[in-house]
């Protein structure tokens, strides 16, 4: 690969005679734009290292003064994470950038593709939605606080055992969101496809799968295999 690399760049070296004159502007090389994307790389590689050297905050709005950070401590997965965060900053950006709980992804940032999605006392919420300062006192859940010690959940290993995911990164979100959906279910919960809402949904059929879990979208389109797996998590295989 670094050889196919090499070879290609050489092409950026041309004898001079063959470079636009000075006067038109230079066209984008490929090494320059490999250098870029290395760069880029390199800085997404730890964002939680930026954020926690203290990234000057953004300039504030004309008459809408800076609110200074203020420690919050954020209970996850069991542990107490003690941060100094803006009001304004998200859970999801809390978790990933102060945290530096990577698990949470984020797709939209806005909502609707609940790959952000985690667990604040069991209640599943989209992260991206919601600030850091409100969940003080909360215990919140990540993908990472799924398992325990180095035994996956259920939910977990039945996504590997029906090949629930391609590239991934839907999959904590999803695994939040069928943990708390299972959960919703034993406790009696309707959905709006459950026939009558006043009784208990008898079983966890695949339609209440995919309208419980509909919050989750999944851009490689495995839903068919998300539904069988936690239609095995829930013991209806
Ligand atoms: S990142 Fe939160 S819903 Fe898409
Ligand atoms: S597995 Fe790729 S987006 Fe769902």
């Amino acid at each position: 690969m670094s050889t196919h690399t090499e070879c290609q760049d050489s092409g950026d070296t041309a004898p001079s005679e063959e470079l636009p004159p000075p006067s038109q502007p230079s066209q984008p090389s490929r090494r320059r734009f490999l250098q870029s994307a290395a760069a880029a790389a390199t800085i997404g590689a730890a964002p939680h290292l930026r954020a926690q050297a203290q990234t000057p905050a953004a300039p504030p709005m004309p008459g809408n003064p800076a609110v200074p950070p203020r420690p919050v401590t954020l209970n996850v997965n069991g542990r107490a994470y003690s941060l100094q965060l803006e009001p304004r900053v998200t859970l999801l950006d809390a978790l990933r950038e102060y945290a530096g709980l990577m698990g949470t992804k984020k797709g939209c940032d806005r909502g609707q593709c609940g790959a952000c999605t985690v667990l604040a006392d069991g209640r599943r919420i989209n992260s991206c939605l919601t600030l850091a300062v409100m969940h003080e006192g909360e215990n919140i859940t990540t993908v990472e606080g799924l398992a325990t010690q180095d035994t996956l959940s259920p939910l977990q290993r039945a996504f590997i055992e029906h090949d629930a995911f391609q590239c991934g990164y839907c999959t904590p979100g999803q695994l939040c969101s069928a943990t708390a959906l299972l959960e919703e279910f034993r406790g009696g919960a309707a959905s709006t496809v459950t026939a009558d809402v006043r009784t208990r949904p008898a079983v966890l059929s695949d339609e209440e799968i995919r309208e419980r879990m509909s919050g989750n979208i999944c851009r490689c389109g495995a839903y068919a295999n998300i539904v069988a797996a936690v239609r095995a998590a829930h013991g209806n295989a």
